[in-house]
């Protein structure tokens, strides 16, 4: 059984504009591939471990998202059990944070039809994502979703008022977008939406191939050789860092420009064994590349390998893994309604029939400000 809470709901933001509660965090990752992989967890899911301590955290698994592709149902399934299962093995605690599925909480499909109506076909156009996966596409079978798919990205945020996004370096357009799109409300309608910062720790926000350190590691690149997933086993953890491309010359030093795949050896190292990247760059004068790969696979190993375990006891009873998803969607809810409920009061919607309208003066207290 997994610990399920019954703690009272996430209190919704503070209406009458004081600061005096706890930082308010909210973030995300798509369940597109069998595990996550090692740019998802330290640009993203371990801060989120840190984070969750003294503040409000919400996590959920963007199922919806991966519909811009097609999936396997059945697969689809099993991958967000997995998304979630990994969370709670890399240590966020459902106890304390909120877990949920995005599909589970209609909330984030009805306020991002209200953000499509206010983004700009050319706004969309020129997020650097769409352009990217529509390109590779290039038969033109990129579809509207994929298009609309940063602001569905900006109602997952908007619809819980975080004060802080913590995602690594790929999605900091997005969270331009979100910006945008909720300053754009708040200015036509009145004062209903937060204005979140994205929360993005430089050295980690952009893990890379092993095998082509200039890209960024991914779940959808072509070959998975490069990629280290959270779920592989440390044996094969450890042979994709021993074949993992270096550079040119024999130097261990830090220089992502000139060389990118020992510097991201050195980040992965650093960000895993706590020991700043000088102190290894110090400690490898004189030794060769070899040295630095075997070292790395131990760190990778050491600190992966009992998550990997965890995630995998997690999976076994995905009864358990469900119970904690719907208490999730339950607390989720909770906020989503009545940030839907603000939204529609100032658009004018009439409410749904048998709820209590808001208060028109209910906001944020962060509404209206960049911050
Ligand atoms: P996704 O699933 O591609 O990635 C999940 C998180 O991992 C980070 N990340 C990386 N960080 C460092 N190095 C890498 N190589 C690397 N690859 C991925 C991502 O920046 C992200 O933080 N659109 C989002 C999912 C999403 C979302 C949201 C996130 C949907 N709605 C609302 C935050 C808030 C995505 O596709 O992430």
């Amino acid at each position: 059984m997994l610990p399920v809470s019954k703690a009272p709901s996430i209190p919704a933001a503070d209406p009458a504009g004081t600061l005096h509660r706890r930082p308010r965090l909210l973030s995300g990752m798509q369940p597109t591939a069998d595990s996550l992989h090692l740019g998802n967890y330290l640009g993203a899911l371990r801060h989120w471990v840190e984070l969750q301590e003294g503040a409000d955290a919400t996590f959920f698994v963007a199922d919806l998202h991966s519909l811009t592709l097609p999936q396997d149902p059945e697969t689809l399934r099993e991958r967000t059990r997995r998304v979630a299962a990994q969370y709670l093995a890399a240590g966020i605690d459902p106890e304390r944070s909120t877990v949920f599925v995005q599909s589970h909480v209609l909330e984030h499909a009805q306020l991002a039809w209200v953000l499509q109506c206010l983004t700009g076909f050319g706004e969309a156009s020129r997020m650097t994502q769409f352009k990217d996966k529509a390109s590779r596409d290039g038969d033109g079978s990129g579809n509207v979703g994929l298009f609309a798919y940063p602001v569905l990205q900006a109602a997952d945020i908007l619809v819980h008022d975080p004060d802080r996004v913590p995602v690594g370096e790929d999605q900091r357009q997005h969270l331009e977008l979100t910006r945008t799109l909720a300053q754009r409300f708040n200015h036509r309608y009145g004062a209903a939406l937060s204005v979140p910062e994205p929360h993005i720790v430089g050295g980690t926000a952009k893990i890379t191939d092993l095998q082509s350190p200039e890209a960024k590691m991914s779940k959808s690149s072509a070959s998975q050789s490069g990629v280290l997933h959270l779920l592989d086993s440390p044996k094969v953890m450890a042979k994709k860092v021993r074949s993992a491309v270096t550079d040119t010359g024999r130097e261990i030093v830090h220089d992502r420009a000139t060389k990118p795949g020992v510097s991201n050896l050195l980040d992965i190292h650093s960000a895993l064994s706590g020991v700043p990247v000088d102190t290894l760059v110090d400690r490898f004068a004189g030794r060769g590349y070899g040295d630095l790969k075997v070292e790395v696979a131990e760190v990778v190993t050491d600190v992966l390998g009992p998550v990997r375990d965890r995630a995998l006891t997690l999976l076994e009873d995905p009864g358990a893994l469900d119970e904690m998803l719907a208490d999730g969607a339950e607390r989720a809810r909770a906020t989503a309604s009545a940030v839907v409920a603000r939204v529609t009061q100032r658009l004018g919607l009439l409410p749904v029939p048998g709820t209590a309208a808001p208060e028109a003066s209910a906001a944020p207290d962060s509404v209206g400000s960049a911050r």
